[in-house]
């Protein structure tokens, strides 16, 4: 069965995790941006997408581009916000299947990976919006904050690198 991996990201946590399970399954993997006609003869894809205000960047796009397909696919989202917590990731699972409500893809699976901020990379409008969030939370007392506020905080003054282990229980199961 051959199987090609689709990223889309703006900072490069996303291109690490692809470029990282390419390598580890020996699957080819393609930026978004430049998708190759083998796409249509591929029997599994596997999309993997930064979130981007609580939607998966690019993948509505996708899911209308190729709504023809009738390909396997799983997906897999990078995100701030701890990606074990059940509001989270229900509302991206929402949000995929949406977007897949007309096309033909056989959903798999949608997996849900840790991403991180990286401050000094942060293109203006961006920076704006992740130091308003953040500011906003720290004002708040520890009680008065919520999970993602929480997370904020976290990702925001973390420095730590990615941690590719993540991706350690999705190698199992593509
Ligand atoms: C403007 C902005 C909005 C974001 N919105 C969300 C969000 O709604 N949910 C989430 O979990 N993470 C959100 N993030 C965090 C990114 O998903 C995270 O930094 C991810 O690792 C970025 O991946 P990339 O480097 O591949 O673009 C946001 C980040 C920025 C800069």
């Amino acid at each position: 069965m051959n199987k090609m991996i689709i990223y889309s990201s703006k900072y490069g946590t996303t291109e690490k995790y692809a470029k990282e399970l390419g390598t580890k399954k020996k699957i080819p993997v393609y930026s978004n941006q430049e998708i190759p006609d083998t796409l249509l003869q591929t029997d599994e894809i596997i999309f993997i997408g930064a979130i981007y205000m609580g939607k998966i960047s690019g993948f509505e796009k996708f899911a209308k581009k190729y709504y023809s397909l009738a390909s396997k696919l799983t997906v897999i989202s990078v995100g701030m916000y701890n990606p074990k917590r059940k509001s989270n990731y229900k509302d991206i699972e929402k949000s995929v299947k949406a977007s897949l409500q007309k096309a033909n893809f056989l959903l798999e699976d949608i997996f849900y990976l840790q991403g991180r901020l990286d401050l000094e990379q942060l293109r203006f409008k961006d920076k704006i919006l992740v130091n308003a969030l953040y500011k906003g939370s720290k004002k708040k007392s520890t009680s008065e904050l919520n999970e993602n506020e929480m997370d904020i905080i976290e990702a925001y003054e973390s420095s730590s690198e990615l941690d590719l282990s993540e991706l350690d229980s999705i190698l199992e199961k593509i």
